[in-house]
């Protein structure tokens, strides 16, 4: 019987293009951005070489003000959409290769850490020169963040589309989602539902919007101040500042161990900031960290995964921490694998249609860090275990029903194999 272990190692063999990893086959022929991170640390498990390549081909996309986009189109393939026709950023970054013109959560710096540690830890000497490149990569695009989607110094960086937070058709979004028109000049010619049954994905009305977004940013020349001044589509989102605030902190670290001090103090002020803006979020209602709607200026209360990830980055107080873990228990109940990405007791919840409800093991490993980090480590150790246990019996897929265990949307996913090996060590190590 062929171990786990080796199984997810081949995902990783088998998503591989050259340098860089597809998330899957098919669906997402492309490198993308946040996935191409939480990859690199599950290479970082065996093969520390090939880690710091995944994150060397990541930044050869990265845009000249420092942005690093989503999708990395290295090569062409029409098995996705909307491809880089659709986009049409060239003339504006003017660079090869070919990218999308918005952004994913920044992951980056965390996995950058993630490798150095690794570095360290086996007594490598050869790494210099890798690490300090990629470190200046990272730096920049923390730069980009705060000058372009935190104009207002409010310490939180706001998403202009919902591709950008990664949870694509999260109930957070849907409010703010409406009075974005369903207009389009391109022709949607939906790849995804070709490969995935279509109850899983986005409705064909979010293609719409998120396709009228793209058009309305185009227009703008994927210029950030004037993307900034058009978008119909404008939220603070926690979970997005969570990850900044954290791979800020990362990058503190990294400075640090490698001497660079005049990198130290401007890290440091970007990532106060951050903590101020993320403090002030908190929510007792929800028992959590809610996103602000800067058009509408209000509160996003929707019981979704956002809520809990700034706790990779806070440290709580009792109060806080107490809610919170009530609050994730209370989702759990009931549940074959938690955490589902929204609330079960919402009525936004469907345990099966990708962000509005499925359990996705990267989020997991998120929460479950965060939840280490605040002195949780019973509760994150049972999250860490029950999403190996999901993994191996219904294998590498993309996301899980929390009420079935079923393994659903793509196939040999190349995040939750990284999970898994990255998970499964964490375990080991306990
Ligand atoms: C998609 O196409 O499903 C992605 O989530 C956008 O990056």
């Amino acid at each position: 019987m062929i171990n786990v272990t080796d199984a997810a190692r081949t995902i990783l063999a088998r998503n591989d293009r050259g340098g860089y990893t597809v998330p899957t086959d098919g669906l997402y022929p492309f490198q993308w951005n946040w996935d191409s991170a939480f990859v690199s640390m599950g290479f970082a498990t065996f093969d520390i070489d090939r880690a710091y390549q995944e994150l060397e081909r990541f930044i050869q996309g990265q845009w000249n003000n420092g942005m690093f986009p989503h999708i990395i189109f290295h090569v062409p393939s029409d098995s996705y959409f909307p491809g880089p026709d659709v986009w049409q950023t060239d003339q504006c970054h003017s660079k090869k290769p070919l990218t999308s013109g918005i952004t994913q959560p920044p992951v980056f710096g965390m996995a950058l850490r993630f490798l150095y540690e690794t570095v360290l830890a086996t007594g490598r000497h050869d790494m210099l020169a890798r690490t300090h490149t990629l470190f200046n990569a990272a730096l920049r695009s923390h730069r980009w963040w705060l000058e372009a989607r935190d104009p207002d110094k409010r310490g939180l960086v706001a998403i202009l589309h919902p591709w950008e937070s990664g949870s694509d058709n999260s109930p957070a979004w849907d409010e703010a989602l409406v009075r974005v028109p369903t207009t389009t000049k391109t022709e949607i010619c939906r790849q995804d539902t070709k490969h995935v049954n279509a109850t899983m994905r986005p409705r064909n009305i979010d293609y719409q919007r998120f396709i009228h977004l793209v058009e309305v940013y185009r227009e703008c020349q994927w210029d950030p101040i004037k993307q900034w001044s058009h978008a119909p589509f404008k939220i603070a989102d926690v979970q997005m500042t969570a990850i900044l605030a954290r791979a800020t902190a990362d990058l503190i670290w990294m400075a640090s161990q490698l001497n660079l001090s005049d990198a130290l103090g401007e890290l440091f002020t970007m990532h106060q900031l951050l903590i101020n803006g993320l403090n002030s979020r908190w929510n007792q209602h929800i028992r959590g960290f809610v996103s602000l709607d800067l058009i509408s200026g209000k509160d996003i209360e929707k019981p979704t995964q956002t809520c809990f990830i700034p706790l990779i980055a806070l440290e709580l107080d009792s109060y806080q921490r107490k809610f919170i873990q009530e609050e994730i228990e209370r989702w759990c109940q009931g549940m074959v694998i938690g955490i589902p990405t929204t609330a079960p007791f919402s009525p936004d919840f469907e345990s099966k249609r990708y962000w509005r409800g499925p359990v996705w093991a990267v989020i997991n490993w998120l929460i479950a860090d965060g939840l280490r980090k605040n002195q949780l480590k019973e509760l994150a150790t049972i999250i860490e275990g029950n999403t190996i246990s999901v993994i191996e019996r219904a294998g590498f897929c993309e996301y899980f029903d929390p009420i079935t265990g079923e393994g659903l949307g793509g196939n040999t996913f190349s995040w939750t194999a990284a999970a898994y090996l990255v998970l499964r060590r964490r375990l080991t190590d306990d």
